[in-house]
């Protein structure tokens, strides 16, 4: 069992590129970005090469390490550990109906502030319209989960004089077909969700007004 001061120490390496170069570094920095003395660290990061995790070459006071295939294997497993824990919050899966909206989304969607950062920062030209949801309520806690999450920023703007907010989105797929959910920042309470997608979802899935849908949110 490697001692966690010793990951710790390949993971710093590793964030200097270590894991793919040769880079400089002193003991002094080593030590004092991981609370260690440099004595410590200078210790340290000979178990390291003892365990063959880790190639030192030394010039005069200067030094330059990288990790071995070994260190970066260990590295990759701790990687995969952290997956694990975060595996289950990728995404979310919300449920609920086609509801008809107010006949608003297409004219948000089409100012020229919010789509032209649709198509730079999700990747598709969106339908002109929102296709809206009516999230059944034992799924209604997951809309609030989204709300207190980053997603992908859609900034706000000025247009006629008249201020836009800040929309968050993200990607999505709603019965298969890929596209984002968009939330405005200043939102109110509301059990409806709002999804945009490249094409008319009520023609290519056969939706109408009262159609459950299954919507994957990644997070
Ligand atoms: O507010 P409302 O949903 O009535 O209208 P809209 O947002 O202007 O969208 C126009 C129509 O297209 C609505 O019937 C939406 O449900 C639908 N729509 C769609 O099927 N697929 C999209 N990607 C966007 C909108």
């Amino acid at each position: 069992m490697i001692s966690p001061d010793l990951i710790r120490i390949l993971k710093l390496l590793g964030l200097h590129d270590a894991h793919k170069n040769f880079v400089e570094i002193t003991t002094k920095k080593v030590g004092e970005e991981c609370g260690f003395s440099q004595q410590t660290a200078s210790r340290k990061l000979k178990e390291l090469v003892d365990l063959e995790l880790l190639e030192v070459r030394k010039s005069g006071k200067r030094m330059a390490v990288k990790l071995t295939k070994r260190g970066v294997d260990l590295l990759k497993r701790e990687f995969i550990d952290y997956q694990k824990i975060f595996e289950l919050n990728e995404y979310v899966e919300i449920t609920g109906e086609v509801v008809s909206g107010l006949g608003e989304g297409k004219y948000y969607i089409m100012k020229e502030g919010y789509y032209r950062q649709i198509k730079e920062k999700l990747f598709f030209e969106p339908y002109p319209g929102t296709l809206n949801i009516r999230v059944y309520p034992k799924d209604i806690h997951k809309v609030e989960t989204l709300k207190n999450l980053p997603g992908i920023c859609i900034k706000g703007f000025v247009s006629e004089g008249r201020t836009f907010g800040n929309v968050k989105a993200f990607l999505c797929t709603i019965n298969g077909k890929d596209g984002a959910v968009i939330i405005p920042e200043r939102t109110h309470y509301t059990d409806i969700i709002e999804v945009i997608a490249e094409k008319n979802l009520r023609e290519e899935l056969n939706l109408e007004d009262g159609t459950p849908v299954e919507v994957v949110v990644f997070l």
